[in-house]
């Protein structure tokens, strides 16, 4: 796959396909799946979208679409393409046949994008583990042909079938040295986490879907620099500050995290939820929304989803609704605090622009209540005083 890690490299032009299959995420301007390339160092160069009942067993799209891909593909010399759903290995070596390009999916480009921006050493290791399991199912239906050469008397397989071994020894023994590296490293995280929680401060964790504005909102309520770009996953590992909210709240410490995403590929499920282990041991969860994005309430389910996988649902959020200032006027709010009803729970929300500075106060005055709250709670169980038991 033609991705680049430094921005002087020329970014190699490729083509994006989706295919609509009435799913309800469906999108139709491939905009996600544009902003994911971008991120990998590659340059969209044209779209193309379809709709079709069902998959084609062997090409995906139907061959007529297919010859429409190669034709667009040649008249914006786009050197691969791109799809945004997930192809099966078969699907893609057909592909990549009949268009005489490289074809990938959007799996893959985000096992790229996680393998570039991983910076902790157990963020390394899971996705390298992530990429190995990925690569070692494709290559073994990759080659299936040749295992078909296996068979005739006394020939325990030609050449074809040594490489396949070798190489699937190889896979299989990197997956188990990189499992054992991780078990140790996790091990070493989890004392971490219990030194931290033995000086008994009130965790904060940010979540959100990609590009949500997590880390500038993070920037702008601790004046730190994590880095903030316009680019998917960003932050892949978890940066924690001290946030100080006034006399009587105190400090409380506030963890940015790794973007959410739909269809994460399978084996990086794990790796997130690694990293998410800072928002499963939160006493408050900041949901930041990207209200300017029309396509923020499938956005919201998304993380909804994957915080519920998490075993995070119970914790207690605050929505906070970004990017205020660039909502259309027609939809700005009225109110910039308000209630939202979520999964059926009443969670107060917060309009603010992480970028304009609007609405930090009001999101600070909430965060100092709801830490004062719960450390009210801490002394009297649920908020309720220690009343005598009633006499009859
Ligand atoms: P991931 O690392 O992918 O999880 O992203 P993130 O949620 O941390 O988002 P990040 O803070 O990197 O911001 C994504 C983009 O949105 C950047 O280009 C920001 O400058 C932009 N952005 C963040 N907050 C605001 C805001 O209040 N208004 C506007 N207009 N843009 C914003």
């Amino acid at each position: 796959m033609g991705f680049h890690d430094t921005p002087d490299t020329p970014s190699a032009p490729v083509l994006l396909v989706g295919v609509d299959f009435g799913a309800p995420h469906f999108d139709a301007e491939l905009e996600e799946l544009g902003l994911l390339a971008q991120t990998a160092g590659l340059a969209p160069v044209a779209r193309l979208t379809c709709k079709r009942k069902a998959p084609d067993a062997a090409l995906f799209v139907g061959s007529g679409k297919a010859d429409e891909i190669r034709t667009l593909a040649q008249m914006h010399g786009a050197k691969e393409v791109l799809f945004d759903q997930a192809l099966s290995p078969a699907q893609q070596r057909n592909l990549e046949r009949y268009l005489q390009l490289p074809v990938n999916d959007r799996t893959l480009l985000i096992l790229e994008i996680f393998a570039q921006r991983a910076r902790s050493h157990e963020g390394k290791l899971q996705v390298e583990l992530a990429r190995l399991q990925y690569l070692s199912t494709r290559l073994v239906r990759r080659w299936s042909h040749l295992e078909r050469q296996r068979g005739g008397i006394g020939t325990r397989g030609g050449p074809g079938e040594t490489q396949i071994e070798l190489d699937r020894r190889m896979i299989g023994e990197a997956i188990k040295r990189t499992r054992e590296r991780l078990v140790k490293v996790k091990r070493q995280r989890a004392t971490q986490r219990k030194q931290r929680e033995r000086r008994d401060i009130f965790n904060i964790s940010l979540v959100g879907y990609t590009n949500a504005g997590k880390s500038t909102l993070f920037n702008a309520l601790v004046k730190a620099r994590a880095y903030a770009a316009d680019q998917l996953f960003a932050t892949l590992d978890t940066t924690t500050r001290q946030l100080y909210l006034g006399e009587l709240a105190g400090s409380v410490s506030l963890s940015d995290t790794v973007g959410f995403i739909r269809d994460l590929p399978h084996g990086l499920v794990d790796a997130f939820q690694a990293t998410l282990q800072e928002a499963v041991d939160a006493d408050l969860l900041l949901h930041v929304v990207d209200a300017a994005n029309p396509g923020y309430p499938e956005q919201i389910a998304q993380v909804q989803h994957v915080l519920a996988e998490i075993g995070a649902s119970d914790i207690p959020q605050i929505l906070v609704f970004n990017k205020l200032d660039a909502m259309p006027a027609d939809v700005r709010p009225v109110a910039v605090q308000d209630v939202y009803e979520l999964d059926g729970r009443q969670v107060p929300r917060i309009f603010v622009s992480a970028r304009q500075g609007d609405g930090l106060a009001a999101l600070r005055e909430q965060l100092a209540s709801m830490v004062q709250a719960a450390s009210q709670d801490v002394m009297t169980p649920n908020g309720t005083a220690e009343l005598p038991a009633p006499s009859d």
